[in-house]
């Protein structure tokens, strides 16, 4: 990434004591050492269209042999055999084509997560396209109209699939964000069940106490890497878009010494920066942080998976686990400059009219046999439910279940009103949000004139695999 305006800033004062500027540059000018994000840095999908507003690409889900331990090979599931799958950049307001291409053993679809899009290109197999069979293509084509950091997975077997490799990031840009808040990382945070040899554990290992408790890799990963090194200049600033594509763990994001500004959350910036000592993202979550790196020089400090209490067995007996690390340069540690003026302009809904409706999350112990769902019903039995088009309803999503849900809905995003009677400190959308144990969560929407059935499920995609998921219906109003 690079930081012009404030370089040339810095020159101008730098100039008054070196000779010139070039002299400068490797000794003063606050830039990161070239190649400080080798290790972690995201392969870009390329642009095949000449149109600066369209970005048209080609995506070929295929399975490869990615070396993840050392020395060993695993058979990834990939989009175009790199893992994670390429970084679609792409600036708020352009049109997105993509090409896909099934080249896996199964069928697949590709969904959007977080994507305000048509119905039809939602990537929901059977309900909003046909999957697409091994061999066959899919193309789709939507115009991206909210700025912030998104992601992509599959829709078909999801627990298996995703938990297998397939995701890749999403940077929607926005035009009028203040230029310099740092140098950016996207970081995708994601876990893998790996056995010795490099070869990849059964999806449904564990069998059905694994599955309700939601299966965690025992590899955990940043842009599919296994404890990989940034090299920074301390103080300088950095700019880190997390999201959390792993099936079912949850990740809380410490680092000693070092404070966090939330400026974004799952779908653009928050109402105001909120400061943090740890980050917590469910499943699913996306965050956009700004720290300025508050370490000595020639130190080394580790970014830690702390255990985050979702439910039993989450964390007793269980460690910190390092998934980075950040090691700076000799260089003296800057002063950061004050952050630039941020924020958004979030207008609560206005409720007064909403339509209520209640979402309980269940294991339905009288289906005789394992299964979770909603209301008691597994997501493959349950009617959708019926929305017209401009309602705006309040969901109150009460978790019956001894473990903590994500809870997400495609296509639209919500505002938290509270959790057990709690408002959240600060108003940001959401797309997906932890229902904590014992807890209700009431959410409102306001669905707009994008008809269509529209999924929501538990983002433990074990949980969502095994019935936690259900539908709602926008249709038109009579
Ligand atoms: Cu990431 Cu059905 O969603
Ligand atoms: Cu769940």
């Amino acid at each position: 990434m690079s930081r012009t305006p404030g370089q040339s800033a810095l020159c101008l004062v730098v100039g008054l004591f070196a000779a010139g500027c070039t002299q400068a540059t490797n000794e003063s000018a606050a830039v990161q050492p070239s190649g400080w994000d080798s290790e972690l840095r995201l392969p870009e999908a390329t642009d095949d269209n000449p149109d600066p507003h369209v970005f048209e690409t080609t995506l070929v889900a295929q399975v490869a042999q990615i070396q993840i331990i050392p020395g060993k090979t695993t058979p990834v599931w990939t989009y175009n055999g790199v893992f994670p799958g390429p970084l679609l950049r792409v600036a708020r307001g352009d049109r997105l084509i993509v090409h896909f291409r099934n080249q896996l053993p199964e069928p697949t679809t590709i969904h959007w997560h977080g994507i305000r899009l048509p119905n039809a290109m939602d990537g929901v197999p059977g309900v909003t396209q046909p999957q697409v069979e091994p061999g066959a293509t899919f193309d789709y084509d939507f115009v991206l109209p909210d700025a912030g950091t998104f992601w992509y997975h599959p829709h078909v077997d999801s627990a298996a699939q995703e938990g297998f490799g397939l995701y890749g990031p999403i940077v929607v840009t926005d035009p009028d964000e203040p230029a310099d808040l740092g140098d950016e990382l996207v970081l995708l945070l994601s876990d893998m069940e790996l056995n010795d040899d490099g070869t990849q554990a059964p999806a449904d290992e564990g069998g059905d106490l694994a599955t309700l408790f939601g299966r965690e890799g025992n590899t955990l990963l940043v842009n599919g890497k296994l404890n990989p090194l940034l090299t920074a200049r301390a103080g300088l600033r950095q700019r880190w878009r997390l999201i959390n594509a792993a099936k079912s763990r949850y990740f809380q994001l410490g680092m000693a010494g070092q404070h966090f500004t939330r400026i974004g959350g799952d779908d653009g910036l928050i109402a105001t920066p909120e400061p943090l000592s740890t980050i917590v993202l469910t499943p699913a979550q996306r965050a956009d942080v700004v720290l300025d790196l508050a370490m000595p020089a020639s130190s080394e400090v580790p970014v830690q998976w702390l255990p985050y209490d979702r439910g039993f067995g989450s964390t007793e007996y269980r460690q910190p686990a390092t998934i980075f690390r950040i090691r700076t340069t000799d260089d003296a540690p800057l002063a950061s400059p004050a952050l630039p003026a941020l924020g958004r302009d979030i207008a609560p809904i206005d409720v007064s009219k909403a339509t209520p409706q209640l979402l309980r999350l269940t294991q339905n112990d009288e289906s005789g046999k394992f299964e979770l769902g909603i209301n008691g019903i597994p997501g493959s039995k349950a009617e959708p439910i019926m929305v017209p088009m401009g309602d705006t309803q309040v969901w109150t999503v009460k978790n019956e279940v001894a473990w903590a849900h994500p809870f997400h809905l495609h296509g639209f995003f919500f505002q938290v009103l509270d959790v057990n009677g709690v408002a959240p400190s600060v108003a940001e959308w959401r797309d997906t949000t932890n229902v904590p144990v014992d807890a209700s969560v009431r959410i409102a929407i306001h669905f707009d004139e994008r008809p269509g059935m529209w999924m929501f499920h538990c983002h433990i995609l074990d949980h969502a695999d095994a019935g936690m998921m259900g539908m709602a219906m926008l249709h038109p109003a009579e």
